[in-house]
């Protein structure tokens, strides 16, 4: 094949891509993105500042862009991310307790509902567990509600649009030695224990020295796919590019039948949240890196 989304498909997944709204004018960037992924998440035109600035208005302008963009171009849609710490609007960081778990319900359903029946996997609940080595839930104003905060998240969205299914999506859960991945092993296993609804582990992926990639990625995902979930890598990108790395990675999904697909998070370089790190597919003028060479090949 010679795409990355065609070549995913051949094993029914897909190659998808992070996509920023205010870089679809730029052509390069969307042909590259039309071109090559087959699946899309908005990088942040779906996050809760953006599709609520104020309380109970809600607003899908760039969040649509991205959405019509994808579905006119015949991929499909991830949803990221209905309840979460950070970029959260002023509104929600101000509040506290009942009314904030009320708006945290409210928000989830008025986004949720906006996109019923329309995107594949929503990532219902993002970062919710702390960094280092207290496998603790991280403190946030979400958290402060209740340790129940995420079981709510996760039952509000299955109400809302039944046919998504609903991601937990986290960063430093890859290796599976870390205790941040020990305690949300520990949570997915509770929830199926009890009937909680998630259908999917997300596993965000940003490999760098402080978090580097390690082969035991591979028992990660396998770990959590016999708990009964779907997974996927959800936000790749990798310092430096290594094309061993970024194949190691797509061979660790490929090798998991429940790993859904991956997605990059980022066209270009110069797209990057982390543009510093050059950790894309893509140079900063389009061309192929020697990483898309070896993630086509994996494929
Ligand atoms: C990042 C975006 O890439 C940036 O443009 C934004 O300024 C901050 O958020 N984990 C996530 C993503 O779940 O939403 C984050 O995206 C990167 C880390």
């Amino acid at each position: 094949e010679s795409t990355l989304g065609a070549a995913a498909a051949q094993s029914g997944r897909y190659f998808g891509v992070a996509i920023a709204a205010n870089r679809l004018s730029d052509s390069t960037y969307a042909t590259i993105a039309a071109r090559e992924f087959n699946s899309v998440t908005a990088e942040n035109e779906m996050k809760i500042d953006a599709t609520e600035p104020q309380r109970g208005q809600f607003s899908f302008t760039a969040a649509d862009r991205v959405y019509n963009w994808a579905v006119q171009n015949g991929k499909k849609v991830r949803g990221h991310t209905l309840a979460w710490h950070s970029q959260q609007p002023s509104w929600m960081q101000s509040l506290s307790g009942s009314t904030l778990r009320q708006a945290m319900i409210d928000h989830i359903n008025g986004v949720m509902g906006h996109y019923k029946g329309k995107i594949t996997q929503w990532d219902v609940v993002n970062e919710a567990f702390a960094d280092g080595s207290s496998g603790a839930r991280r403190d946030s104003n979400l958290q402060r509600t209740g340790n129940d905060w995420i079981e709510v998240a996760f039952r509000t969205a299955r109400a809302a649009d039944p046919s998504a299914k609903l991601c937990y999506n986290d960063y430093n859960v890859e290796d599976w030695t870390w205790a941040k991945t020990q305690a949300v092993y520990a949570m997915v296993r509770d929830f199926k224990q009890r009937g909680v609804p998630i259908d999917c582990v997300g596993f965000q992926s940003h490999f760098n020295s402080g978090s580097p990639y390690n082969s035991n990625f591979r028992t990660t995902l396998q770990n959590f796919a016999a708990l009964g979930v779907d997974v996927a890598v959800t936000e790749l990108d990798i310092q430096g590019a290594p094309a061993s790395t970024y194949s190691n990675v797509v061979n660790d999904c490929l090798a998991v039948s429940r790993c859904l697909g991956v997605t990059v998070w980022g066209v270009r370089d110069s797209d990057s949240w982390r543009s510093d790190q050059t950790p894309l597919l893509f140079n900063n003028d389009g061309s192929k890196k020697s990483a898309y060479t070896a993630v086509l090949n994996a494929l």
